[in-house]
């Protein structure tokens, strides 16, 4: 009987169960009732009483050591399932989220690509800049209302300081470090003292234009006018100019399009009209080319500056103006197809 538990012993050290179903064969085959060492109990009612002690503890020890080194098995077994199911290679993918690329910028680059098609190049400039570049250049008197701190922020301590209130600065900085023929776009973002409502805000997006050169005339404003208003909203739209004022054209005009809803009958988008406003524009001012250091007997211009803001809402009916600087995830991805 020793020998018999020596060998079981050796046998049982040396276990392994690759699955379950292995390790509870093993179970079974020692540790059941039926199992090797139930029956060395057996036998042992038939040793002799002086080895009895003896073989007992050799008996216990053999079972104690079985049943921990079956159980180690099964934890084993456990830790391996677990990194298994986690890796579940066969598993369909999450589907990958793909962001949306925001309204202001898909009008934005769709205004870019127009005039990029006619010649025009970028051009870029400060957010905060100096007075002059934002004003005094431009031809605003000094005591002009614009100037004013309602419509101006200021910057405090720094009273020549500003957050530009248009992009015409942009325009200012290109002719004061670049002599004709000039054709620049200036996007970018600007600020008036507004109060925040669902139809204005105290930031806003601008894209203005310049085009100087020699025999520059309002003909080929209107046209590049024309031309930008046809591939915006389509090839049937009509432009209207109305006489207008700003400091640093003359003449000026505001530029309307034919409604994109009512095609001029007249409904509740252009108030009855037939007409949307989207631009201010005009010929740049002699003054102005002359403030900037180009020559007004020589050269001449034409300027345009519209909101991007305004144009994003004729193309997509945003009723409130907040959402665009919200990020609401609901809004933005409703632009997904829209590029
Ligand atoms: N700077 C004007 C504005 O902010 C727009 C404009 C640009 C008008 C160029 C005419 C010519 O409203």
């Amino acid at each position: 009987m020793l020998n018999k538990i020596e060998q079981l012993l050796d046998e049982v050290r040396t276990l392994t169960a690759s699955n379950a179903q292995e390790l509870e064969a093993l179970r079974i085959k020692y540790l059941s009732k039926k199992g090797c060492i139930s029956d060395l109990m057996n036998d042992f009612r038939n040793v002799p009483s002086e080895q009895k002690r003896e073989l007992g503890m050799r008996i216990n020890a053999l079972k104690q050591e079985a049943t921990e080194h079956i159980n180690a098995l099964r934890a084993k077994l456990a830790t391996k399932e677990d990194t298994e199911t986690v890796y579940d290679l066969t598993r369909t993918p999450y589907p990958a989220e793909i962001g949306t690329r925001h309204p202001l910028t898909i009008v934005r680059n769709r205004i870019i690509d127009i005039f990029s098609r006619m010649g025009f190049t970028l051009a870029d400039g400060p957010e905060v800049e100096d007075d002059w570049h934002v004003y005094g250049s431009m031809n605003f008197a000094d005591d002009h209302p614009a100037r004013d701190m309602q419509d101006t922020f200021y910057v405090q301590g720094a009273p020549s300081m500003l957050l530009r209130s248009h992009t015409s600065s942009v325009q200012s900085r290109v002719m004061e470090t670049t002599q004709p023929p000039i054709r620049v776009i200036c996007p970018g973002r600007v600020y008036r003292n507004e109060a925040v409502s669902a139809r204005a805000h105290c930031f806003f997006h601008q894209v203005e234009g310049l085009y100087v050169d020699e025999q520059v005339s309002f003909t080929d404003l209107k046209q590049v006018l024309l031309t930008f208003a046809r591939e915006l909203f389509g090839t049937e739209t009509q432009i209207r100019l109305r006489p207008s004022y700003f400091p640093f054209t003359e003449p000026s005009a505001e530029m309307d399009v034919s409604c994109q809803i009512c095609h001029g009958e007249g409904c509740s988008l252009c108030k009855g009209t037939g007409w949307l406003e989207i631009l201010g524009c005009g010929m740049v001012h002699p003054r102005v080319l002359e403030l900037n250091g180009i020559d007004s007997e020589k050269y001449k211009g034409f300027a345009f500056g519209m909101g991007i803001e305004r144009i994003a809402n004729l193309l997509y009916r945003v009723k409130d103006l907040r959402l665009f600087s919200e990020n609401d995830v609901r809004f933005l991805d409703e632009f997904k197809a829209a590029y």
